[in-house]
């Protein structure tokens, strides 16, 4: 296993690139299943959790090769699988995203159950529901999703629940809704911006999706797809990560190859805490002067301030001036990363789903241990400002989300390492 070596850095500073965004990717490649003809995925990031999504399409019969300049071109050679196994979608979530097109193309699916995760537990029921609204009819054997239907028909449905919309259950019943007979529509789907991307990559195989981005969606049912070149959407929470990175350390950075628009909320809260943000058509540029000022901050669905950046701002916020509080509205146990953070000497009490944190001058390094993807973002964040050494441990979760961190902070003037780690087991 390895681990990053993070020690005090100067002020970071410089441009740093924008990958393809992670959640548009997978979504994207398992609605590859729902056409036989071939397509090309540009600008997919190389990631611990696409070469899985990869793996996975292999075993359901969809070549997937990698091109040098890292575009993805899919091919399908055979329909006779339908099975997502157990050993594949236990080491990720976004494996569920096949049910759907399974279940509309091939008529049949048997998806492993996806488990609780780190973070706490993480329902399906949505999905299913709206699944079934199309007709599918759909039993839990063995652990596994078993779903079936000849044809699905078009319905309309609400998929809002407890926490608000769900991002992947949008994902999933749209993907479905595409070749359904007639029209389905979604009330309360979710509006983030890979969901768009995923209405449009769908759209351009011939799908008719509108009100892409509403929570709103009318989907028109066709009989079948054809093929497309997509270039997915810049990842907004990796772009996120970098300006918290150069926040923390009053550096001056700019994120190259983003959208703007797809971060307003996040733009906001630096410009809170006392940071200079511009912008143009494809780039931001965040700098600071003086010392970061506390703010509130509430974590919620699109285009509400994004639960994937909550563990990385409260690192910024661990050292800000006064008092700061941070709900989470989305995952009310995505909490991991406080304790980690105290270890580093940071000032956190939890409360239910709020966190209060009491900004402090000084952190100081610690090894610590990463939970999961953000909450490894986060502790790295912390170490670039922490007193001495930061040693972040199982980092194969920060591999799933982020391409080459190490390299792409290094570039700004980070002092980071990637170590092996003898000690892990
Ligand atoms: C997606 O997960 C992302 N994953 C997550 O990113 C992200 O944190 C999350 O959306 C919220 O933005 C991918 O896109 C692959 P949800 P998803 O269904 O779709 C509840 C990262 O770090 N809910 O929108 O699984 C659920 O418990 C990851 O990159 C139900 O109640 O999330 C949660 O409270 C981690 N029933 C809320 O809805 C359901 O059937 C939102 O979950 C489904 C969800």
């Amino acid at each position: 296993m390895e681990k990053l070596v993070v020690e005090k850095s100067p002020p970071l500073s410089g441009v740093v690139p924008v990958s393809g965004a992670k959640n548009a990717v997978l979504p994207i490649l398992a609605a590859t299943l729902l056409t036989e003809e071939p397509c090309v995925i540009e600008g997919a990031p190389r990631l611990r959790d696409v070469a899985t999504m990869i793996r996975l399409m292999e075993t359901l019969g969809v070549m997937v090769e990698q091109r040098a300049d890292g575009s993805l071109e899919t091919r399908l050679l055979s329909e006779e699988r339908s099975t997502a196994a157990y050993e594949l979608v236990k080491t990720m979530r976004a494996s569920i995203n096949v049910l759907g097109p399974l279940l509309a193309k091939r008529g049949r699916a048997r998806v492993s159950f996806p488990g609780g995760c780190a973070f706490g537990p993480r329902p399906i029921d949505l999905h299913l529901k709206g699944l079934r609204a199309l007709g599918a009819e759909i039993d839990i054997r063995e652990g596994y999703i078993v779903a079936r239907a000849e044809r699905l028909r078009g319905a309309a449905m609400y998929l809002g629940g407890p926490f608000g919309s769900t991002v992947t259950g949008t994902a999933n019943v749209m993907m479905a809704a595409v070749l359904a007979e007639g029209r389905t529509v979604i009330e309360g789907a979710a509006c983030e911006p890979e969901i768009r991307d995923l209405a449009e990559f769908l759209n351009a195989l011939g799908a008719r999706i509108r009100g892409m981005g509403t929570p709103r969606l009318t989907i028109d049912g066709v009989d079948r797809l054809g093929g497309t070149t997509h270039r997915v959407i810049p990842d907004r929470i990796e772009a996120g990560t970098y300006l918290a990175a150069g926040a923390v350390t009053g550096g001056d950075v700019t994120v190259k190859g983003v959208a703007p628009g797809t971060l307003r909320s996040v733009l906001d809260v630096l410009r809170e805490i006392g940071l200079s943000v511009t912008e143009g058509e494809d780039w931001i540029r965040v700098r600071r002067a003086g010392r970061l000022r506390n703010t509130d901050i509430v974590t919620l669905p699109y285009p509400g301030f994004p639960t994937d950046l909550q563990a990385q701002f409260m690192a910024l916020l661990a050292v800000a001036e006064g008092v700061s509080v941070v709900t989470e509205k989305i995952y009310p146990d995505r909490f991991m990363h406080v304790a980690e953070l105290a270890r580093m000497r940071a000032r956190i009490r939890k409360e239910g789903a709020t966190a209060i944190v009491v900004g402090t001058r000084r952190l100081s390094g610690a090894p610590v241990m990463a939970s999961d993807l953000r909450a490894s973002a986060a502790l790295v964040i912390a170490g670039l400002v922490a007193e001495g050494t930061t040693e972040v441990k199982r980092i194969y979760h920060i591999d799933r989300g982020y391409e080459r961190i190490e390299e792409k902070l290094t570039a700004l003037g980070a002092r980071i390492v990637r170590r092996e780690d003898p000690e892990a087991p």
